[in-house]
């Protein structure tokens, strides 16, 4: 299966979120990413519930909602109403994370879990059947625009082989400093999703360049 784009709209322009919604809309983006943050898992606030409803009225593609926050599972429910498609909580703000998982796809949603740069893909092993998505943080999370860290191809032919042995059909997915010069090499290790938030939205054409990962 061709790999998928989902822009990261935290890098995008808050004051024009419909006419971002549009441009999206009519490129070859496949999600939306949307970073929730809420200044204790990461050291920023970004937008929450209501922003995320706005988006939603404005596009027909999935959202692929990113929380960085503290015990997501306060939220799920409330994140299912705003328009969520994919939920992706953090392995390490996640202390029942199997329940977690269940509550997400009881709601009709795909599951998502999110793995900091320090986070053994390892640690999914017992959960995998649960995970449809496993979002390889390569950056530390919590701010758009920072360097990509190398040791990210490892991590992702590692999980790629654990998806494979268990016979699943997880996919993964990369977030953070995702360009067009590491996009090939990131799919060619088995990477499924490809975020990209600066990349994309502070280049002069966004449309063009998301066209430029779609055909990585
Ligand atoms: C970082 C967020 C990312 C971020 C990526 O904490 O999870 O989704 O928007 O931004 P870039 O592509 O600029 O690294
Ligand atoms: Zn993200």
């Amino acid at each position: 299966m061709a790999h998928l784009i989902a822009p990261s709209l935290l890098a995008s322009d808050f004051a024009n979120l419909q006419q971002e919604c549009e441009m999206l809309n009519n490129s070859e983006a496949d999600w939306f990413h949307l970073d929730v943050m809420d200044g204790l898992f990461v050291p920023n606030i970004s937008f929450g519930i209501p922003v995320i409803k706005a988006i939603n009225k404005h596009t027909l593609k999935p959202l692929d909602v990113h929380l960085m926050i503290e015990k997501p599972e306060r939220y799920i429910s409330e994140f299912k109403d705003a328009g969520a498609n994919i939920l992706t909580v953090h392995y390490e703000a996640s202390t029942h994370l199997h329940r977690t998982l269940q509550a997400i796809k009881a709601e009709g949603m795909k599951a998502g879990v999110a793995l900091n740069p320090h986070t053994s893909v390892d640690l999914l092993m017992p959960v995998i059947e649960e995970v449809d998505l496993v979002c390889l943080m390569s950056v530390n999370p919590g701010f758009g625009g920072q360097k990509f860290i190398e040791g990210t191809y490892r991590k992702v032919s590692k999980l790629k082989e654990l998806i494979t042995k268990a016979n699943v059909s997880t996919k993964i997915e990369i977030d953070g400093g995702v360009t067009s010069a590491n996009a090939k090499d990131l799919i060619e290790c088995g990477a499924d999703v490809l975020v990209a938030g600066s990349f994309v939205f502070k280049s002069d054409n966004p449309a063009g360049t998301i066209s430029e990962l779609k055909n990585s």
